[in-house]
């Protein structure tokens, strides 16, 4: 199984949501799932992840200081199994992109039913919104792995 976390700039929610989801992977060593995140958008491409992205989920045990920014690419829907937006932007986006016959495409946060289903932007905010995306990807990351469990 390869999934792939997708938002706008692939330097705040995907590569958290990245970070997060591979946290909670390793606790459970069973289970065998590729992970990576791009961006929609190619402005920061290269670039790691948003500093305080960076030191949220540093907080919380995760080093995500490593990624750098990519853009989605035609080959991505080939390559993924899942493909999971956090916002309904950004999974429209991905729908004007996607060749077909792919990848399934979702908003990470179905997974997550007592959860908004957009993961907001942290980008212009402060540092409380991005200790909410962190909490909002643990609760998606611990429910899709619950989904997947039986698969991978
Ligand atoms: P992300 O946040 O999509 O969660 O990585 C953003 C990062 C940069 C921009 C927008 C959103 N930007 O417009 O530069």
């Amino acid at each position: 199984m390869k999934v792939l976390f997708v938002c706008l700039g692939n330097i705040c929610r995907s590569p958290s949501a990245e970070g997060v989801f591979s946290q909670r992977l390793a606790q459970r060593p069973h289970m065998h799932v590729a992970v990576d995140s791009a961006g929609t958008a190619g402005y920061h491409i290269g670039k790691a992840p948003d500093a305080r992205s960076v030191a949220a989920a540093r907080k919380r045990g995760i080093d995500i200081s490593g990624l750098r920014a990519r853009q989605v690419t035609a080959e991505d829907f080939h390559r993924f199994d899942l493909i999971l937006a956090m916002d309904r932007s950004n999974l429209a986006d991905l729908r004007r992109l996607d060749p077909g016959n792919g990848a399934e495409l979702h908003l990470f946060m179905e997974y997550a039913p007592d959860q908004p289903l957009e993961v907001p932007d942290p980008y212009y905010g402060g540092d409380q919104g991005f200790e909410q995306v962190l909490d909002m990807l643990e609760a998606a990351s611990d429910a899709l792995l619950d989904e997947l469990q039986s698969r991978c």
